[in-house]
């Protein structure tokens, strides 16, 4: 079994579609001597997948976490609650090309999978390669910082609503 260099503890959080896959991607990391701090959910009762990914984003949004875990059935409701957090860049993976993509070019500090898309040993694959790819900066760091300069055109447009 080989370590993840990963030094900081990883927030993990679920819902009931992909609570297994969970269970598995936490003993993954605890084996691998990353810390996680598991927020739920804690079975397979149905559950609404928005009481824990806001949990695990508002975490990261805040800098209390650096990285965090968010798996549902596609993956599809998590990204999409995450990433309405300010400096959260939540990045729905359910491939390993788009795991290591999503730290070299977008920082990404939440990684999301669908527990009813993926299995076990490709969940493994991309959650190493993620926490061990680094973000490339450069070009990338400057085009992740106009995500900030938009919110001006945001609230502009925002009054139409
Ligand atoms: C739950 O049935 C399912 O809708 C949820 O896990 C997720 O896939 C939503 O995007």
């Amino acid at each position: 079994m080989s370590a993840i260099s990963h030094q900081s503890p990883v927030i993990l959080g679920c819902d009931h579609a992909a609570f297994a896959l969970k269970q598995k991607v936490k003993a993954y990391l605890t084996d691998r001597g990353v810390e996680v701090l598991d927020v739920g959910t804690a079975g397979e009762t149905s559950v609404d997948y928005p009481d824990f990914g806001v949990e695990v984003a508002a975490r990261v949004s805040s800098a209390e976490f650096e990285r965090g875990i968010l798996l549902c059935g596609t993956g599809l409701g998590m990204s999409m609650v995450a990433n309405k957090f300010p400096h959260v860049r939540a990045a729905l993976c359910n491939d390993l090309f788009s795991a290591i993509m999503s730290r070299r070019h977008n920082n990404a500090n939440i990684l999301v999978m669908g527990g009813r898309v993926i299995g076990e040993a490709l969940a493994a694959e991309i959650v190493d390669a993620w926490l061990e790819t680094p973000f490339e900066g450069g070009r990338h760091q400057s085009r992740l910082e106009k995500f900030d300069s938009y919110e001006a055109i945001k609230k502009r447009y925002d009054k139409n609503r």
